[in-house]
């Protein structure tokens, strides 16, 4: 079997979302990988974005930077390259993925967008946003990529190489995170080698990517509703509406509940080193992952010190997050004690993800 894919019959719409809820044998039990591709790493010169586009419709497996995060693509369009990417990221098979799209032309063959999604559209993209939208009567996205739903999930992304690649492609790409499930997402390309070489055909090399937070999602389907915090911060969202977003019921992040967006399961991003949140001080055998100018007591005795930002500049902070994680992950350490950050702007989202580090795989 190639994935353990099972499309449900009963659709419901994407915040009642009709998944089952997860167990746990769902992350021991991820899906037989084939390892052993010969993975091509190449600076995303124009050639190697044509070859990318080449690759994507001969059904292979393309990362590539976008302006969040590293994304692992394939064609929306083909199952068995959906199937192919479950697979090379054990991804459990009950998250569904963003299909990427170059404009709203695209975008609109995909899913139905009502005046409110338009608005948004009009003023966030290309950029961090996801939307989760009605698909059209002729979306060509394959079943097993929307895990059965009848909505989808789609952006525009802002980066260059994101952009020449949908150009070149001419279709829509879906494309999670380019890390193995579980794993924190990439922001170099030599992340992406690190979790999935072996398992992909190539990776194009654009440097480290500008947000570092993975998209806002918002679901469109009557009042917009909040899904995942991200590179697009809520307030910038509600000044365009015009009024606050509706919140998500507090359980959805938790393990026991239906998650919302199926990818909030609470323990998502999760490095191997246990995560300790607001820190006020630093235990021994500890790294720390600062914020701000002001050092905490013990953090000279620290294993390792990685400041987000000395100044308290949240878009800093966002865009080192995964790194510095990656790195003091690294340190052996007991704990990686992380300093408060404050929650607003990017830092909801910041704050976001830190909650699922710390709450272990
Ligand atoms: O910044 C990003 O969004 C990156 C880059 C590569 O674009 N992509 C990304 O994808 O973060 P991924 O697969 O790691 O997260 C996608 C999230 C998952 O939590 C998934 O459950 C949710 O989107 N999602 C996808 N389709 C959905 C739908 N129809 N309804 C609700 N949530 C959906
Ligand atoms: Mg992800």
């Amino acid at each position: 079997m190639l994935y353990r894919a099972e499309p449900r019959s009963d659709k419901n719409a994407a915040y009642s979302l009709g998944f089952r809820v997860p167990q746990e044998a769902d992350f021991e039990d991820l899906i037989p990988v084939k390892v052993g591709l010969k993975t091509q790493i190449l600076p995303a010169d124009e050639a190697a974005v044509a070859m990318a586009a080449r690759c994507l419709t001969e059904g292979g497996l393309v990362a590539f930077p976008t302006e969040t995060v590293y994304g692992l693509g394939a064609d929306a369009a083909r199952a068995p390259a959906v199937a192919r990417l479950y697979e090379a990221k054990g991804r459990p098979s009950f998250n569904p993925l963003i299909a990427h799209v170059a404009d709203i032309a695209a975008a609109r063959q995909i899913a139905r967008f009502d005046r409110t999604a338009l608005k948004l559209a009009e003023a966030f993209w290309p950029g961090p946003l996801t939307l989760v939208l009605p698909k059209t009567a002729r979306c060509p996205v394959a079943e097993l990529a929307t895990a059965g739903l009848d909505t989808v999930a789609i952006r525009i992304p802002a980066h260059p190489i994101t952009k020449a690649l949908l150009r070149a492609f001419g279709g829509a790409v879906v494309a999670p995170s380019a890390n193995l499930s579980g794993h924190v997402s990439p922001t170099t390309a030599a992340h992406v080698a690190g979790d999935l070489t072996g398992r992909i055909d190539l990776i194009l090399d654009g440097g480290a990517v500008a947000v570092g937070i993975e998209s806002t999602i918002l679901a469109c389907l009557d009042e917009p509703m909040l899904l995942r915090p991200g590179g697009l911060p809520r307030e910038e969202i509600e000044r365009v509406l015009g009024h606050a977003l509706q919140r998500p019921p507090e359980d959805a992040v938790t393990d026991n509940a239906q998650p919302l967006a199926p990818g909030m399961l609470a323990s998502h991003y999760a490095p191997r080193t246990p995560v300790r949140l607001n820190a006020s001080h630093v235990e021994p055998d500890e790294a720390l992952l600062a914020f701000g100018h002001a050092a905490p007591e013990g953090a000279h005795a620290a294993k390792a010190v990685m400041n987000l930002s000395e100044t308290g500049d949240l878009g800093e902070a966002a865009a080192n997050l995964f790194g510095y994680l990656r790195i003091l992950d690294a340190e052996s350490a007991r704990a990686i004690a992380v300093m408060g950050v404050p929650h607003h702007g990017l830092g909801e989202a910041i704050n976001d993800r830190l909650r699922r580090a710390a709450m272990g795989r």
